[in-house]
């Protein structure tokens, strides 16, 4: 089998093969959370299965697809749909695009996701700006041989969100008036939705929030040493004493509907953005 690294330069060679040569920014979008796309002046398009060594989507409402082009006047390669454990790939599958764009030459990352809210302070159709994580997934992407030519063997996560670029987006959302809370996330594997003991657990463990991604890549971009800050879009309350059955299809639909602050705040981050 072909080692990381090799992987990583046959993925390198073909998309720059396709003109994907000088992104700045990284943006993954999370479950729901597409539209950002939109607004992107596309200039190269590639479903994933067209690019060696990325996995396919699996999770039907995930477009999967890698897009380069302008947004803000910056240049950015994102991805519309991620990959998740709970599908069966492997952490250095989910978290392989990650990688990508760091060799790339992407400066800074960009995450969203839908997660579900522990703290019951924070409300449904809330926005979230990730202080720190608590790791419950059961695999992490950096277990086996360390390529040191892409990271330490033991990678510092004091500040795993970089704090500069929660102070922008913060600033922006006060300026804007665009409430968001700041918090824990909690990554588990999924697919399922917790349990009321389980929500309980989160919430005594220090979680305000939980969802089922976002950790594994956010591992991968410190180990690069690739600043990254993500937005969750709280999407269900998780109070264990009054929990009502999830619905996925309202998940998603209160992710679209939150989206539009989601869509502000990147826009206008990236604007002001000044890169070295
Ligand atoms: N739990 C886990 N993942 C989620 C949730 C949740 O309550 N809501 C959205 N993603």
């Amino acid at each position: 089998m072909a080692d990381l690294i090799q992987k990583l330069d046959e993925t390198l060679a073909f998309l720059k093969a396709k003109h994907i040569e000088a992104p700045e920014v990284g943006i993954v979008l999370g479950t729901g959370l597409g539209a950002l796309v939109d607004e992107i002046e596309v200039e190269v398009e590639i479903p994933y299965h067209e690019i060696p060594h990325f996995p396919v989507a699996t999770v039907e409402f995930h477009s999967g697809r890698l897009i380069y082009g302008t947004l803000s006047g910056k240049k950015v390669l994102a991805m519309n749909g991620r990959f998740h454990y709970y599908e069966g790939y492997s952490m250095e599958e989910v978290t392989f695009p990650i990688r990508v764009f760091k060799l790339l030459g992407v400066e800074e990352l960009i995450l969203s996701n839908a997660a579900g809210a522990v703290n019951l302070d924070f409300k449904k159709g809330d926005l979230m700006l990730l202080d720190d994580h608590i790791n419950l997934q059961p695999e992490n992407p950096l277990v086996g041989k360390n390529y040191d030519s892409l990271g330490p063997r033991f990678p510092d996560m004091s500040a795993p969100y970089n704090p500069d670029m929660n102070r922008a987006f913060e600033e922006i959302a006060q300026e804007k008036n665009i409430q968001i809370h700041k918090g824990v996330y909690a990554s588990v594997v999924g697919p399922n939705l917790e349990t009321r003991a389980e929500y309980r657990y989160l919430k005594i463990i220090g979680a305000d929030a939980v969802g089922m991604s976002t950790v594994p890549e956010v591992i991968v971009a410190n180990h690069m040493g690739l600043p990254c800050a993500t937005l969750s879009v709280l999407t269900d309350e998780c109070d264990p004493d009054n929990l009502a059955p999830v619905d996925i299809q309202d998940i998603i639909e209160t992710a679209q509907k939150a989206e539009k602050k989601l869509v502000i705040l990147v826009k206008e981050y990236l604007a002001r953005l000044s890169l070295a």
